[in-house]
């Protein structure tokens, strides 16, 4: 294949699934209906939906056939057994623990070492990250460094964390610092990737201080091959071999398999520490289920086995990067603001530099998000002050960017759609001085408002 530019899908449509085409009349009723709230759409009333890349990918033929291997025994299932060492060939990390998914790893977790007083630092957060951080009365700081809050500013590793800054916390309070956390690659700054020379850096550090550092690894793969053609004297390595070498910096990790497991459901929490795994397992028992299934069917263990062999295969992260930047760079081409260089698993577009006349209290990105909706069914995610400009106390501060995040399920949309997205994003950023701003409606939510608040828009 080497001498043809086009890089192609590389798979052939297996089953379909219909879209429902929409008009404009219909959407506008929808999203009226839906108090402006992108999440409470019904998927049907959705052209394009690029809401997320978790658990909205397709499954490959194998995945299906792995899913009949399904065994529902209550304890000690085959299957476990195949997701265990499916999951200790990328990551050996002495315990595994599977959850239903990411955040349920992230509850036991943080119920287990964090708590008032305590401090857990990221490069970013995601925002249950957060959410189940503070909710055990802990401090979530995130340390990224200064160049992954820049949008524009083109950097090879925009994920990576500030390691001065981490030193300067841990120096103060590392008695207080249960775990630091590493996000790859890091989806609320961009999808942007972290180096292996600032794990190994951050590794360092926290070794100075005795503290663990754990990866929230969902999107290991698309970082991993960040790395193999970002990094210097990476480029001949192969991918599970990258892996490897980010699990054997950290301590342990969290997963979402709705990522890079390639299956629809699925996630776990793994470590060496014998203690805290006890501690992790017993809760695990009340809320998950027996440590051999976790949240899940003996059928998803399949499914995520078999999608970590598929997710570091080569062909399909040189596709499933260059298809996210096909779409980046078309809306740089057209003038559209995006965030670069263009993350791993989405593009996201910076609604307060296309939107300047809306403050970040009004959230820009959620009438950049509404409207690219309202004029082609697209359905974005707003990630922003909307999601993140709410304190524990109540208070209100816009977030540090305000973006519109174009998420890219794995294996699902063509060439064709991404095409449409572009021509849509195009006509609405056209015409973004007629877009007007909104406001939440009270009472809030206390944690998570983006996924229930209730919109208005301003007049
Ligand atoms: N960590 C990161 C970096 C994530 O992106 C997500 C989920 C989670 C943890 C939680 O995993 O959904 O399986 O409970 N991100 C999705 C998204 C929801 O749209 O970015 P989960």
């Amino acid at each position: 294949m080497d001498r043809w530019r086009t890089i192609i899908e590389p798979f052939r449509i297996h089953a379909v699934e219909p879209i429902r085409l929409t008009s404009r009349a219909e959407r506008l009723r929808a999203i009226e209906a839906a108090d402006w709230n992108l999440f409470n759409l019904h998927a049907d009333d959705v052209v394009i939906d690029l809401l997320t890349d978790s658990g909205t990918g397709a499954m490959s033929r194998d995945q299906w056939a792995a899913i009949q291997h399904g065994d529902e025994s209550y304890a000690g299932s085959p299957s476990w057994y195949v997701f265990l060492e499916a999951v200790q060939e990328l990551f050996p990390f002495r315990h595994v623990i599977p959850t239903h998914q990411g955040r349920a790893a992230e509850k036991i977790l943080f119920s287990v070492i964090a708590g008032p007083g305590k401090i857990v630092p990221n490069n970013t957060h995601f925002d249950t990250t957060r959410a189940n951080v503070e909710f055990t009365g802990a401090e979530a700081v995130d340390l990224v460094i200064p160049e992954g809050r820049q949008p524009a500013l083109e950097h090879p590793f925009k994920g990576n964390m500030d390691v001065a800054a981490l030193e300067r916390l841990l120096a103060e309070r590392a008695a207080d610092v249960p775990v630091v956390f590493v996000t790859v690659t890091n989806n609320s700054g961009g999808g942007q990737p972290v180096s292996l020379e600032n794990l190994r850096a951050v590794r360092a550090v926290c070794d100075r201080y005795g503290v663990p550092l754990f990866l929230d690894a969902c999107r290991f793969a698309e970082n991993a091959w960040f790395i193999k053609t970002r990094e210097p004297g990476q480029a001949e390595r192969a991918i599970p071999d990258i892996v490897r070498e980010m699990a054997s910096l950290a301590d342990g990790m969290t997963m979402s398999a709705k990522k890079d497991g390639l299956a629809n459901i699925g996630g776990w929490l793994a470590m060496n520490d014998d203690g805290l795994a006890e501690r992790c397992r017993n809760l695990l028992i009340l809320t998950e289920g027996f440590p051999t299934y976790g949240g899940l069917a003996g059928r998803d263990l399949e499914a995520i086995a078999q999608g970590l062999r598929e997710v570091v295969e080569e062909d399909y992260l040189r596709y499933r990067i260059r298809s996210t930047a096909y779409l980046g760079e078309a809306l740089d081409a057209v003038g559209v603001p995006v965030v670069k260089p263009f993350g791993g698993h989405a593009v996201y577009i910076d609604a307060r530099a296309l939107l300047p006349h809306i403050p970040p209290l009004e959230y820009p990105g959620q009438a950049l998000a509404v409207a690219l909706y309202v004029e082609g069914g697209i359905r974005g995610c707003e990630i922003g002050t909307v999601m993140f400009g709410r304190r524990p106390d109540g208070s209100e501060a816009p977030a540090p960017m305000d973006l519109v995040r174009l998420a890219i399920p794995r294996r699902t949309y063509t060439q064709s759609h991404v095409d449409y997205v572009i021509e849509v994003v195009r006509w609405v950023a056209e015409r973004a001085s007629e877009l007007r701003g909104y406001r939440i409606l009270e009472p809030q939510p206390p944690q998570l408002r983006h996924f229930t608040a209730r919109f208005q828009p301003l007049a």
